[in-house]
């Protein structure tokens, strides 16, 4: 065992040889929200946010966090969120400064970021994926940098682990690697195009999570007995998820989705105090998923670290699930604009 490997190590072996000053006023950079369909639950490495499984996802066309960076004028980092400048001790402040630290250079830039989303505050989406994304994109055109997407991808991991996945659109894996610096773990995008494939966003509650996903799996992977059948269960089903994705066979991939969340719900479930997200709602818009199962829909979902359904189904099923369901958010992940980067 060597030293080891901390993130500024990581940022110095990509960006070698890379310009440290803006070659222009301000970076923009924009990127989408992602929902896992394999999931990512639990770090072989906290500081690198390495995973302990890969991961398969599929962006939400449209919803989109755009990120402005630029060097403040004031000697000191300002973060705005929607016109809403962050207050020093808030947490979602001290995360981005923390990761800026990375890029300050030899003169200790300060920087001024500016965040706008088209991600509704009610559509139930956690969108820290796609700011950190974009905040890479941002930092990368400021600075001239030029980087490779699977460069882009891995610097984004170091802000939030599935916001590697957000640098492409579409269906993406993220592969957990092996490497102890990380630098094979990265996503990458698939390029499926499977126009009739839809996800439908069920709101149960939009109030902050008490238990945020990164205390979270800490959580379950110190203290839950199930958690060490997980890593296994999860490259299994990503390896059948991807036969199905080929196949465009959305029995497969649905039934196999939402047993994976399931099965990463039930680790935390088992946790030592448990971790919980489900609320009563969710449970019985779980049920409703099963009864229309029963009666030969093909309606499937998955679940993240929160009480919100994703249902996950074939456009024929539409006018079904708005009527089980009401007004469901409809996205066309896999069409081919949304799916090609
Ligand atoms: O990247 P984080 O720390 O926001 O964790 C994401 C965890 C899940 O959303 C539950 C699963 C996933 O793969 O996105």
């Amino acid at each position: 065992m060597g030293p080891r490997v901390t993130r500024r190590h990581v940022v110095q072996q990509i960006l070698r040889g890379r310009s440290k000053e803006p070659v222009r006023e301000q970076g923009i950079g924009r990127a989408p929200v992602n929902i896992a369909l394999c999931k990512y639950w639990g770090k072989r490495d906290a500081e690198l946010n390495l995973p302990r499984n890969s991961s398969l996802s599929v962006t939400l066309p449209g919803m989109e966090v755009e990120m402005r960076v630029e060097v403040s004028g004031e000697g000191r980092d300002e973060v705005v969120l929607e016109d809403n400048r962050l207050p020093q001790d808030e947490a979602a402040f001290q995360r981005v400064v923390e990761y800026l630290d990375l890029f300050r250079g030899a003169k200790g830039l300060r920087f001024r970021v500016e965040s706008r989303s088209a991600v509704p505050p009610a559509a139930g989406l956690a969108s820290s994926a796609a700011a950190f994304a974009a905040l890479v994109r941002a930092l990368d055109a400021l600075f001239g940098w030029e980087l490779t997407p699977r460069e882009l991808s891995i610097l984004a991991r170091l802000g939030s682990g599935s916001a590697c996945r957000s640098i492409f659109q579409g269906a993406v894996v993220w592969q957990a690697g092996r490497r102890r610096d990380g630098m094979d773990s990265f996503a990458r995008p698939l390029n499926i195009v499977w126009p009739e494939f839809r996800m439908g966003l069920v709101l149960i509650s939009t109030a902050e999570k008490a238990v945020g996903s990164r205390p979270g799996m800490n959580h379950t992977v110190e203290t839950s007995p199930l958690y060490s059948r997980w890593p296994a269960v999860a490259e299994q089903d990503l390896q059948r998820m991807l036969a199905a994705l080929e196949g465009r066979d959305m029995g497969a991939l649905g039934g196999l989705a939402e047993s994976n969340a399931l099965c990463m719900h039930a680790t935390m479930i088992a946790a030592r105090p448990p971790l919980l997200y489900w609320e009563p709602k969710t449970v019985s818009a779980m049920k409703r998923v099963w009864a229309m199962r029963q009666e030969g829909r093909r309606v499937y979902f998955t679940i993240d670290a929160g009480p919100n359904l994703k249902l996950i189904y074939p456009v024929e099923e539409a006018r079904v699930v708005r009527e089980v369901f009401g007004e469901v958010r409809e996205f066309a992940p896999l069409t081919e604009s949304a799916s090609c980067s």
